[in-house]
């Protein structure tokens, strides 16, 4: 595996290898990984003929009082897995490499990215835009591979793709989860024991969700409220949202018809943890992809 942590560097690489009729798939992350990375991993290797992996905390997406100094490193770790996989080229590149002095050009993408993670932390996809399309310009990726369980981080690079005619296909693959639920994510590092207990009450409330479709409820309020209601039987959980919108425009929805999702953020401790269940109603019968 070959580390580059230059800008010009991995262009030249990359237009090597398209030059030579390489696909490239391209794994954007910041780090911390966990099987969930390392799915997109696999996925791109199996699809593509290079894979490059990104390891880039981005401050851009960080709000003032996030968690962008605390937010978990370790670049040793992180090679070493990356390398066992067989990635061909890690990216690490330092913040002034991205964001060199007199930086001011940014994209916003809204309004998808404006309700929900939006809402409560303004500005996050505005940096999340801002990486990726730079990202995407540097590593010229034919495939990039993102997970679903932020799922609306997956709607957003969609349209940042479709509006600005990007030549890549964004891939989103399915959340990791471990064996009680809790979707994999580089800030469950952050519980304790007890937090880590308490952080199931998220995919519980999924499950519930899940059950109460089941049941004949179409009703978003019922749906959400009830998730809610579930929740709040956790002490140590704070709700920022619990959703139920449009999966393509991510506007609320009346009642659970067509493509439908389902996200919700709650925080668990110091960890704000994010989930969703995507379901697809058609004909009176739902499927749910959790
Ligand atoms: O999902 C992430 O880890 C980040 O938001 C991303 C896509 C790498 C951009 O910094």
């Amino acid at each position: 595996m070959k580390t580059l942590t230059r800008v010009a560097e991995m262009q030249t690489a990359a237009a090597g290898l398209r030059g030579a009729g390489k696909r490239l798939g391209f794994v954007p992350t910041m780090g911390a990984l966990h099987e969930g990375h390392l799915a997109l991993v696999r996925r791109a290797k199996q699809e593509t003929d290079v894979t490059v992996v990104s390891l880039f905390v981005n401050p851009a997406q960080f709000g003032p009082s996030e968690d962008y100094l605390n937010y978990p490193r370790d670049f040793e770790r992180d090679s070493e897995l990356l390398r066992r996989e067989g990635v061909d080229i890690l990216f690490a590149p330092p913040v002034e490499e991205i964001y060199p002095a007199g930086f001011q050009t940014y994209a916003t993408v809204e309004p998808v990215g404006a309700p929900l993670e939006g809402q409560f932390r303004p500005g996050h996809f505005r940096g999340v835009a801002t990486v990726v399309l730079k990202l995407f310009n540097i590593v010229q990726p034919d495939r990039a591979y993102f997970g679903r369980k932020d799922g609306q981080q997956c709607t957003v690079v969609s349209r940042l793709v479709r509006d600005l005619n990007l030549p890549v296909e964004i891939v989103v693959c399915p959340i990791v989860r471990e064996p009680d639920g809790l979707a994999m994510s580089s800030r469950n590092a952050y519980l304790n024991p007890d937090e880590r207990q308490a952080a199931r009450v998220l995919y519980q409330s999924l499950c519930r969700a899940r059950e109460l479709m089941q049941g004949g409820e179409r009703r978003a309020a019922v749906i959400a409220e009830a998730m809610r209601r579930l929740i709040a039987q956790e002490p140590q959980a704070r709700i920022d949202y619990v959703a139920v919108v449009d999966a393509e425009t991510l506007q609320p929805v009346d009642q659970v018809r067509g493509r439908v999702l389902v996200p919700l953020a709650v925080w668990i401790g110091r960890a704000r943890l994010l989930d969703n269940l995507l379901v697809e109603e058609k004909d009176g019968r739902f499927s749910f992809q959790f």
